[in-house]
This record gives C-alpha cells, sequence and structure tokens, in this order.
C-alpha cells in the first residue's frame, strides 16, 4: 500500500534525484558552520514531528481499545432490495472492527489493519460474495486493477477475470508503475499462488488495456465489476461519475458493479474538482445514485456517514502511518473511503 512517489513520477526518476541530492550536500559542506548547525536543528524537527505523528497514531489506537469495550456500534439503515449490511457506505472504524473484515483480511491474505485501502479491497470482495458473484462461471471485469491481490483471489473463487489497467506505456501509468500500484500489463504480476493455483490463474485470468475514460464497447454481458481506488484519477469529478455509468454497461442485466474511491468530509460544496486526484462530494454521489435509478439501476443506499468511534476523528497527515488510516489529509481536505454497490437493471 505505498503512496504514489510524486516526485520520481513527475519523470526526475532515480538518477537524478541522486545527483540532486549529491548536489545539496555539497552545497551544505559549503555553508558556514552556524548555518549548517540551524540546517541539522531544523532536520531534527522535522524527524521529531513525524515521531509525534507515530506516538498520536499509538494513543488513537490505545483509546480505540478502550473505547471499544463500552461503545455500541452505529446503527446503519437496511436496503431491502441487498443482503444486511450491503449498502454504499464510507469506512468507518465501526467497518474496520467488525469480525466480517478481519475474516475477509484474511482471505485476501492481509493482516487486518485499520487502513481505509484495505477496508475498500475487503468490503469489495465481501460484497460480491455477499451478492452471490464469487463462484465458478462467474466472468468478472476489473478496472484499474494495478497489482490488486483481488484478481487472483476472485479467480481462486471459480471466476473468469478480465483484468484492465492503463496501457503500460500511457503517460499516466508512469506515477503508478513508480508507486508500485500498476501491472504493467504483466500479467504474473497479478498472479498470487496462495489465492488462486497458478495453472487455473493462467487459465481463468486475462490482461488488457483499458481506459476507465473510453470504456471499449466490446467489453459487455458480464456478472460484475469492480474497481477500487482508481476512478478519482481520471481528470475529473465528471469523468469519474462517467465511468460508473459506462461500468454498468458492461454488465448483464441484474449483474453488480462495486466501486471504491474517495468522499469529501469537509463540505458538500468546494473540492478538488480536477487534477489527478479529484475528490467526490456527497452530493456529487447522490446526484450519479439518482441519476444511476432513473435507468433502471439499483444503487445500493447512500450510507456516507462520518463515524463516531476514536478513529473516525483520527485524521492522518503525510508522511501517512500503516494504522489510524480511516480518515485523511490530501491537500487541505479530510477525506476517506467510499464504496458503491448498483445492480444493473433488466434483470
Ligand atoms: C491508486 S491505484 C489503485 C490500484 C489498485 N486498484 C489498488 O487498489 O491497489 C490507481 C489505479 O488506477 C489506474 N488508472 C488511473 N487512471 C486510469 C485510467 N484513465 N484508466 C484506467 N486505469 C487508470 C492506475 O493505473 C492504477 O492502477
Amino acid at each position: 500500500m505505498a503512496a504514489p512517489d510524486l516526485e520520481r513520477a513527475g519523470g526526475t526518476g532515480v538518477t537524478a534525484r541522486t545527483r540532486a541530492t549529491n548536489a545539496l550536500r555539497r552545497s551544505f559542506d559549503r555553508l558556514p558552520p552556524g548555518a549548517r548547525a540551524d540546517v541539522r536543528r531544523a532536520a531534527d524537527v522535522a524527524r521529531g514531528l513525524t515521531q509525534v505523528k507515530r506516538n498520536q497514531a499509538a494513543l488513537a489506537l490505545r483509546v480505540a481499545a478502550l473505547e471499544r469495550a463500552s461503545r455500541t456500534v452505529d446503527p446503519e439503515p437496511v436496503d431491502p432490495r441487498f443482503p444486511a449490511g450491503v449498502l454504499s457506505k464510507t469506512c468507518t472504524q465501526d467497518q474496520v472492527e467488525s469480525p466480517w473484515f478481519a475474516a475477509w483480511c484474511e482471505a485476501l491474505g492481509e493482516p487486518p489493519q485499520a487502513h481505509r485501502k484495505l477496508w475498500e479491497w475487503a468490503y469489495l470482495v465481501r460484497v460480491l460474495d455477499e451478492l452471490d458473484q464469487l463462484r465458478p462461471g462467474r466472468r468478472g471485469l476489473g478496472f484499474g486493477v494495478g497489482r490488486e491481490s483481488m484478481v487472483a483471489f476472485i479467480a481462486g473463487r471459480g471466476c473468469d477475470v478480465v483484468a484492465t489497467d492503463l496501457a503500460p506505456d500511457a503517460a499516466e501509468a508512469l506515477l503508478w508503475t513508480n508507486a508500485d500500484q500498476h501491472a504493467s500489463g504483466i500479467l504474473e504480476d497479478l498472479a498470487r499462488p496462495e489465492l488462486c493455483d497458478p495453472d487455473a490463474f493462467a487459465e481463468r485470468v486475462s490482461w488488457r488495456p483499458v481506459d476507465m475514460r473510453s470504456v471499449p464497447a466490446d467489453l459487455r454481458g458480464f456478472d460484475f465489476c469492480w474497481s477500487a481506488c482508481a476512478f478519482e484519477h481520471l481528470g475529473t469529478i465528471d469523468a469519474g461519475l462517467r465511468f460508473v455509468e459506462d461500468s454498468v454497461a458492461t454488465l448483464r442485466p441484474g449483474g453488480i458493479a462495486v466501486h471504491t474511491t474517495e468522499l469529501n468530509l469537509d463540505s458538500d460544496t468546494e473540492t478538488i474538482e480536477s487534477g489527478p486526484t479529484v475528490l467526490f462530494r456527497r452530493r456529487d454521489l447522490q446526484d450519479l445514485a439518482a441519476r444511476l435509478e432513473a435507468a433502471g439501476h439499483e444503487v445500493a443506499t447512500l450510507h456516507l456517514v462520518q463515524g463516531s468511534g476514536a478513529l473516525d476523528t483520527y485524521v492522518d497527515v503525510p508522511p501517512y502511518v500503516p494504522e489510524p488510516h480511516i480518515r485523511l489529509l490530501y491537500r487541505n481536505v479530510v477525506t476517506t473511503s467510499v464504496a458503491l454497490v448498483i445492480r444493473a437493471g433488466g434483470a
């Protein structure tokens, strides 16, 4: 779950970075002794702040552990069209403390942590399982899969999978290749022998380049499709929302789409509307759900809550900690993960 290395993504590369570091060192050595001492003090302060962050994270986890004995889980609505617990919802402390979360992390071979990205993967496979998609004969389509272990996991359950991502030579792919989050078009990058037997994997999984901004018209008739942490990276709010609608067109009637993205928890008006990462507002998702419902699809009830646990108030800031990382500050906005669950109409 490495964060993208933006400097490298900018195309400077490791060699350029090493050159820059060496140049910086030479400049530092040329400074008068007093100035060098000032720089060292500033570096100590930066290291201290990182430790303050670690201390706070440790305290937040301790508070959450103490709270567990007395706190009751926040109630959730039920959408009668979907199994209990299947909603379009935000990641909260309650979610990552639920028994289902630990069970699905284990199934994916990931140690459970209070981390929103892990929640996205665990919730996604849980929803597909609850909606009876993870069984032999089902056909799944993954978008922007990067190096997700979900591809192998889903194939291991007997499904045929078309895994897609940006073409390796697409300019935007560099960001994700450097962050170790792009499969580079090599199917083996997605194989996980512990999750899917290699022969079965080779038989059931294929990979093809797909730009989520223009989903090819021949991708049709799938039982389910999914994306994790991808449609906020399509350049604009509109492009992301359009993708969700296009993804539903790849499904057979009654097919299931599950997509995760990031929700702006601060504002329903101001947000990051364009750039490498956009942040959806509640109203963006509400409007999208209304459009999908009007077109005859079913969107599991939107349950876009902040959560009331200690970890729901802890906002992680860069450099991010492994946990708790349920809320994070991205630029100047507090955000978290959100999942959308859609059943294609026409069944
Ligand atoms: C944050 S990574 C997530 C990767 C993976 N889904 C995961 O959860 O680990 C974002 C992914 O979106 C993909 N992506 C970004 N823009 C895309 C586009 N226009 N079309 C298809 N995939 C795209 C990237 O290549 C990358 O794999």
